[in-house]
């Protein structure tokens, strides 16, 4: 018998060649965002892992010693460790890499942007949902070919509309072909953005 994946998750099979990863955000857990992945794409397969840092009594994905300020030791580690969950998935589950869409909310969208700037080859594409710079890489990875679709909220309180144009940045000189969209609206998604994440899946070819 294998052994057991190393993150509390949800998978529900798909009648597509995709597969969404869904990443939720602080106090989320692994059922949180499969209504949503439906949503943007009805026939993606859904791996859904739970975060496992407890911050007053609240699932996340790292540590932090404030609010947007990240301990960015627990990240990397974190980050590390989800990937290699991932890839652990992946051979489970039998799911093609390449057709693997990363689908992050706030701390979720955190770690999945620490995943693009650490290891690099993983994800071939993402969907980023209010999201801020997870740390400054030192020499920026080569995401030529993957694929970023940002949302950010005009009236974040918690993600300053900066830092989300900082990580857009970053993510676009190490190759990404990134596309971000400002919405009227604060830290909560709204439902015009998920037409537009649910089109540009439609409009995105799989990896080669
Ligand atoms: C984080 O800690 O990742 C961000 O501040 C977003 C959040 O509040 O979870």
């Amino acid at each position: 018998m294998s052994a057991p994946l190393k993150f509390v998750h949800e998978f529900v099979p798909g009648t597509s060649e995709r597969t969404l990863l869904l990443l939720h955000g602080t106090g989320g857990d692994e059922h949180d965002l499969l209504p949503l992945g439906r949503e943007i794409d009805p026939g993606a397969a859904l791996l859904s892992p739970r975060g496992q840092v407890i911050e007053n009594g609240q699932a996340r994905f790292f540590r932090r010693l404030a609010q947007g300020v990240f301990d960015v030791e627990d990240l990397k580690r974190r980050t590390d460790a989800l990937a290699d969950f991932i890839l652990d998935a992946a051979e489970r589950y039998r799911f093609d890499l390449a057709q693997l869409v990363a689908v992050g909310y706030s701390n979720g969208a955190n770690i999945t942007s620490s995943m693009l700037l650490r290891r690099p080859t993983l994800l071939r594409s993402a969907v980023l949902l209010r999201p801020m710079v997870p740390f400054e890489p030192i020499s920026p990875p080569d995401l030529t070919g993957v694929r970023v679709w940002i949302g950010g909220g005009k009236e974040d309180m918690i993600i300053p509309r900066e830092n989300t144009e900082r990580l857009a940045a970053i993510l676009s000189a190490a190759g990404a072909e990134v596309t971000a969209h400002f919405f009227d609206g604060g830290h909560a998604l709204t439902s015009v953005e998920l037409v537009l994440v649910q089109r540009w899946l439609r409009a995105t070819p799989p990896a080669a």
